[in-house]
């Protein structure tokens, strides 16, 4: 357990002195200002026409020497997550799906602190655990292991992690397999606030003691005083900018994708989806066909419900039959970036997509949550029958949604020097 902090921290008395100095230096009486070393004032940048919170907040020249002796961030050239260079696929009909609430539009210094909360192990009880430790950016933002351990020793989640690339365009925007959390905001906190996975849970001072935690260490006052204004830490504010960085991680720039950048065309009734990707090998182009392309024109309409370009899932998909009699309606991660993973479905039970595309050929379960377009006409789970060749094809077509730049982009680094 965390004790209470008594004190205000470091960073609030500097900005309370250099508040204080502002006012009264104008009087003649005071002795001229000390120089002060460094940048005298940074500024966070404004951005047009987006009003939440964002604050031109002055910070100090100790402000800004406490976030740069924990953080490698420099807070005026940031990173532009408010508006990235998107292809022309992900267009109009893609923008509509995207699940951010007007009020909490992302903007670059609010997605910048999300990208600190997003990696800081401090968050948690132990300071071992971290959102990053289970969503691990070479992986596509989720665990390399079917289950995940947390703070609590031998106990791991109960299910896999979710990649988290394109979540803003889930379109009924709610979170986790079974859809509990109603948005990102109101999931972003969960984590945290759990016994095992980060361990702020009721026994150990649930948010409260999470706050008073954050607000003894040296950069989070500051970093929340430029973001919001003022330096309070409150959950809705961890919770908008966790929100904010999520869903700037945008996946557009899977080698699918810059193919089929190049056929897109608006004037199609398909905008060219059917249409061979260039750069693609032949396999992969069959597989695309039986991954987009509806029965009647050979296919498997997977794409029906894990929806190009971004690969959601789409708002009406119930359930892939993964158990006989199943009742809960899952929802899937975008499948940009699954090529990279090594375990498949909220219980992580498929090591390998080969065992996936195995389940939809003869594995799909009956059940009230089973979704109508993986039944036959008789009601009963369709069999597809694939071949080996058509197998493969569908694997290799998945693999190609892997976005490598997206995987090592430096935006969704860890920016903690320690
Ligand atoms: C101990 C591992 C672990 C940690 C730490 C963790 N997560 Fe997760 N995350 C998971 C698991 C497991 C799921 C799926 C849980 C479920 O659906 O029941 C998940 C699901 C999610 C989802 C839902 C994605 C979707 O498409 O519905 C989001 C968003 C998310 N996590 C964000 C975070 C954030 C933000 C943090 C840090 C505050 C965090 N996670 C910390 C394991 C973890
Ligand atoms: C009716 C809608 C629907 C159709 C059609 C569908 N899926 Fe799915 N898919 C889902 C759902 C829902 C899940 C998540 C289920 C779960 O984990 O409980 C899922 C999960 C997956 C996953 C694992 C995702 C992950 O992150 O673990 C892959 C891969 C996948 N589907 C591929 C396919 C392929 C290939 C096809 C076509 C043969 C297909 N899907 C057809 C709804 C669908």
């Amino acid at each position: 357990m965390q004790s209470r902090p008594t004190a205000p921290s470091r960073i609030l008395m500097a900005l309370v002195i250099f508040a204080t100095h502002h006012v009264v230096s104008a009087q003649p009486a005071r002795p001229p200002a000390p120089p002060r070393p460094g940048p005298l004032v940074l500024t966070a940048p404004t951005v047009p026409g987006v009003a939440t919170g964002v604050s031109a907040a002055p910070l100090s020249a100790s402000a800004h020497a406490s976030i740069s002796e924990y953080l490698a961030l420099d807070l005026n050239n940031l990173f532009s997550y408010a508006r990235p260079s998107l292809p022309v696929h992900y267009d109009a009909a893609v923008t509509r799906a995207d699940n951010t609430p007007p009020d909490n539009r992302i903007t670059d210094p609010g997605a910048t602190l999300g990208r600190v909360l997003f990696n800081d192990k401090r968050l948690s009880t132990t300071n071992t655990v971290a959102c990053a430790s289970c969503h691990q950016q070479a992986s596509g933002f989720t665990d390399p292991a079917r289950l995940s351990a947390g703070v609590a020793p031998g106990i791991t989640t109960t299910a896999h992690s979710m990649r988290l690339g394109n979540i803003s365009y889930y379109n009924p925007g709610s979170m986790f397999w079974d859809k509990r959390a109603a948005s990102v905001e109101q999931q972003a906190t969960q984590p945290i606030l759990n016994a095992n996975e980060m361990g702020f849970d009721a026994s150990h001072g649930g948010i409260t003691m999470l706050i008073a935690k954050m607000q003894t260490l040296p950069y989070y006052p500051a970093l929340f005083q430029w973001v919001y204004g003022t330096p309070a830490i409150t959950e809705a504010r961890i919770q908008r900018a966790l929100a904010q960085y999520e869903r700037s991680m945008i996946s557009a720039g899977s080698r699918w994708d810059s193919g089929y950048a190049t056929v897109y065309n608006p004037q199609l009734p398909d905008k060219g989806l059917s249409l061979d990707v260039p750069g693609l090998t032949a396999q992969e182009n069959h597989g695309r066909r039986l991954f987009l392309l509806p029965p009647q024109q050979g296919g498997e309409a997977c794409g029906s419900c894990h929806r190009p370009p971004t690969f959601a899932l789409g708002g009406n998909a119930r359930g892939n039959g993964l158990d006989v009699g199943e009742t809960t309606v899952f929802k899937s991660p975008s499948l940009k970036n699954v090529g990279v993973g090594k375990a498949f479905m909220h219980d992580g039970r498929f090591a390998s997509l080969e065992q996936v595309v195995d389940h939809y050929d003869h594995g799909v379960k009956d059940g009230p949550a089973l979704d109508n377009r993986l039944k036959g006409r008789n009601g009963l789970p369709r069999i597809l029958n694939l071949t080996p060749v058509e197998k493969a094809a569908l694997v290799a077509f998945m693999k190609t949604l892997t976005d490598t730049a997206f995987l090592a982009d430096p935006r969704f680094s860890d920016p903690f020097k320690k």
